[in-house]
């Protein structure tokens, strides 16, 4: 038995892989982060070194003081965490402001959990009270699809969320809260990661022009699917744009309408408005 064994840690290292496979992980981009159930945590308590020095998390997340979670290593590539999760991944825990956070485990030759920290932190204490505990688990990637389309997009909540939702009849119901947009910031601090978490409280993933993209969910599964299921919209977004910058025919208004009575989910109106010409 190693903690290469337990299930988490085995769904951490698959969405690192699944990643990586779709080519949304050039060098070291992306991260993620996994907030630990408190019976996971007694199942790999015994492998935990002599905690590390409390260093600063750069911003202040109280709902989470004392939690555990796994986050990837700043600097290390998704391609190898299936190689050496030892060497690219760690656990740390928060203390009781949270504030601060020490290493468990991992990044056994040294560094420290992602720049991304604050993001997925705040997003993890929002989604957290959100989904009243469910949501576990925090990725962000880099997709190529969704980045081009920051490039000619208007960079508004409701355009990407209907266009991505008009490409493919599923997204409605696997998005059915839309998808937030972030303008160009500087990425690794507290002010994109606020930009990000005001987002979170609202949407399952949010957009980083220019950047990549967030999502969040209840396990490992879900979150990839979510992802993975807006990059295909986008890829399909690129394809049609590519063709023709107009469309003969597509999903309107009314078919949503239609769609979410019958798969029973709630879209709101306000990405059901009229477009010019449809
Ligand atoms: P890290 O290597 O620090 O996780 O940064 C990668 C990244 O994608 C930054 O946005
Ligand atoms: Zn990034």
């Amino acid at each position: 038995m190693s903690i290469l064994d337990v299930k988490f840690v085995q769904g951490f290292i698959r969405l690192c892989n699944d990643g990586w496979l779709q080519g949304w992980h050039e060098r070291n981009g992306g991260n993620l982060s996994y907030r630990i159930k408190p019976e996971e945590v007694e199942e790999v308590r015994q492998y935990f070194h002599e905690p590390g020095e409390w260093k600063e998390i750069g911003t202040s997340v109280p709902d989470l003081a004392g939690e555990y979670f796994m986050v990837t290593g700043s600097g290390k590539y998704f391609r190898n965490v299936i190689l050496d999760p030892e060497d690219t991944s760690c656990i740390i825990e928060l203390d009781d402001k949270g504030e601060n956070y020490r290493i468990l485990w991992g990044l056994c030759n040294g560094g420290r959990p992602t720049s991304e920290l604050p993001s997925h932190l705040m997003n993890h204490e929002v989604k957290k009270k959100a989904s009243g505990g469910s949501h576990r688990v925090i990725y962000h990637a880099h997709t190529t699809n969704v980045i081009a389309l920051t490039f000619v997009l208007p960079l508004r909540d409701e355009v990407f969320t209907r266009e991505l939702w008009e490409m493919a009849t599923e997204c409605p119901v696997v998005f059915p809260d839309g998808i937030g947009v972030v303008g160009w910031m500087v990425p690794g601090g507290r002010d994109i990661a606020v930009a990000t978490s005001e987002l979170m409280k609202k949407y399952d993933a949010a957009i980083w022009a220019h950047h990549g993209m967030f999502a969040s969910g209840p396990d490992f599964d879900t979150t990839f699917g979510l992802m993975h299921t807006i990059e295909k919209s986008a890829e399909i977004l690129v394809k049609t744009l590519s063709m023709s910058p107009t469309k003969l025919q597509t999903i309107t208004p009314q078919n949503f309408r239609d769609l979410a009575k019958d798969f029973k989910v709630t879209l709101p109106e306000e990405f059901l408005y009229e477009k010019e010409g449809q």
